[in-house]
């Protein structure tokens, strides 16, 4: 039996991993999952036990994808390129510290978890489509509050029949999130400020691929972490780390362990519930959230309810609801049917309540907390002075859980999600507190940003403005053009282009306009240079 997916809603069946990843969101608006979760015995999974990560991430890698859609050869290809560029030999290393494990999940190229999934993701896009079965190009359009962008920057640099367009708002990104997108200069990549907030950039995109005609024209694909390879790639770091800090136990008398995971569109944790699934050891998946509180808010009482978001010191969990969440809802509706008329009903009143027995089901494989701001520089200032370890804001919450919850230190696992020194603002308000007084020094690849090139272009913040800047990137003569104006007359220029771009009829005036704008900063430097 071949392996196949559906979608949560029921709308479609029997997909192939290929048409899975491609496709990103299902056609009903459900999200994929596989048909069935495959186990692993106990034996087996102590049959890892010697295995380099990577070896671990094809095991388990290989039970969700057919041979007949990746033969095993190229599938292992994928895995070993996708983990190579880590700086850490263990590639997600397990650390014990006083009070628990930590799973350290940021030292791929953009030092945050997400480089797990997005350099395998850019892999898999890659092979696909060479082969071509489906399509043989795909255009990506993200919307990154920082994060995201960056990590999927660095996963689809240079892939062949890829394009890549990541929308942030402008001046509200880190300095050094803004840089580890814009230092990458490969063709392929284009990074575009909006002066708007993140929830306006990433309506933009939700726009994008409501226009099916722009979508099926350039072929519009997803990297955010409803795509189900993303999900996949996660799942082995959950098996990996249980296996490390198992290491030194006699293998007789292992007890079941618990994941602490910061949690914001529940990607991660997703991965560790389908590890369980699987048949891993776990006891309790914890739920870590900031103020966003829409899951720990549904562990206590049953009611899913949509909130606004909040803005907080741990931005990359500033959600109002979580993306993810509706496939594990489709494991407690227990079927597709169930499972429809809770996300209607959901969309319709932005509320779900689920009853008794539901919550039961729920919480005996999650628990959860949340953390407040205060809370999250506590502990940031309690770790360091504790054990001398920074941690993230976002990490910060999930070690809040650790003592919040009681968990025992040896047999929890705590995911660090980000490294510390991409967060430097709330780490500086930790300083006074720990008698630090300077910033701890960066490690070398992010200190090394601050003397790269960068490029990005300003747009307005409108759908006309993205898709004509977007078609007129991949049309190669109009973009040296772009290119030509971004490099004298920055922003500006851009932005005047983009303005005629919004009425196609007058697309014409635009050439005109990045040749006016062109010529007027080659004038003015002429003349600055003549005085
Ligand atoms: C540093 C960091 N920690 C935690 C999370 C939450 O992960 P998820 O959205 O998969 O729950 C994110 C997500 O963007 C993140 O960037």
């Amino acid at each position: 039996m071949p392996i196949t997916y559906l979608s949560t809603r029921g709308g479609e069946t029997g997909l192939r991993f290929e048409q899975v990843v491609l496709g990103g969101l299902a056609k009903d608006k459900g999200l994929y999952i596989p048909e069935s979760i495959p186990k692993m015995s106990i034996k087996e999974i102590e049959m890892m036990r010697s295995m380099t990560y990577s070896q671990l991430a094809y095991k388990v890698i290989c039970q969700f994808v057919d041979s007949s859609d990746i033969p095993s050869e190229n599938l292992k290809d994928i895995v070993n390129r996708s983990f190579s560029k880590f700086r850490h030999d263990d590639v997600t290393p397990t650390i014990k510290k006083d009070n628990y494990w930590v799973l350290e999940l940021f030292h791929g190229p953009t030092f945050a978890f997400k480089d797990v999934a997005l350099q395998f993701l850019g892999n898999i896009f890659e092979y696909f489509l060479e082969k071509g079965n489906i399509q043989n190009k795909i255009t990506i359009l993200g919307a990154t509050s920082g994060d995201t962008g960056s990590a999927a920057i660095h996963g689809l640099r240079g892939k062949k029949n890829v394009n890549c367009f990541i929308l942030y708002p402008t001046g509200k990104v880190t300095t050094i999130q803004e840089k580890q997108m814009t230092s990458i200069l490969d063709e392929n990549v284009q990074c575009i400020s909006l002066p708007t907030d993140f929830d306006g950039c990433q309506a933009i995109v939700k726009s994008a691929f409501a226009d099916e005609d722009f979508r099926n024209e350039v072929k519009l694909g997803a990297i955010n972490s409803i795509n189900w390879a993303r999900v996949l790639a996660q799942i082995t770091y959950y098996f990996y780390s249980w296996l490390r800090a198992t290491d030194a136990m006699d293998p007789n008398h292992i007890p079941k362990l618990s994941f602490v995971v910061p949690t914001g569109n529940f990607g991660d944790i997703l991965a560790g519930y389908y590890a369980k699934q699987m048949g891993l050891p776990v006891d309790k998946l914890v739920v870590a959230t900031n103020t966003n509180d829409v899951l720990h808010r549904f562990l206590e009482s049953g009611s899913y309810r949509k909130d606004p978001s909040i803005v907080t010191i741990a931005p990359s969990m500033d959600i109002s609801v979580s993306s993810n969440f509706e496939r594990y809802l489709f494991y407690l509706a227990g079927n597709a049917t169930t499972l429809k008329r809770w996300m209607d009903e959901f969309e319709s009143t932005g509320v779900l309540k689920v009853n008794d027995t539901i919550l039961k089901k729920a919480k005996e494989d999650f628990s959860s907390s949340s953390c407040n701001e205060k809370q999250i520089i506590d502990t940031m200032v309690e770790e360091y002075q504790r054990q001398s370890y920074w941690v993230c804001p976002h990490t910060a919450t999930a070690v809040y859980a650790i003592e919040k919850l009681n968990l025992s230190a040896p047999t929890t696992i705590c995911l660090a999600t980000a490294h510390p020194a991409k967060f430097e603002q709330a780490v500086r308000m930790t300083m006074s507190r720990v008698g630090v007084t300077e910033l701890p020094k960066r490690p070398d690849p992010l200190e090394q940003l601050f003397s790269m090139s960068t490029r990005s272009t300003t747009l307005r913040a409108s759908l006309p403005s993205v898709q004509a800047f977007m078609r007129r990137t991949m049309e190669p003569s109009l973009h040296r053009m772009e290119n030509a104006l971004s490099f004298v007359g920055g922003s500006i220029g851009a932005d005047v282009g983009a303005w005629f771009d919004e009425n196609p009829t007058y697309s014409w005036l635009s050439t005109f306009a990045t040749l006016s704008v062109l010529g007027y900063f080659m004038m003015s430097h002429i003349q600055l240079k003549n005085r």
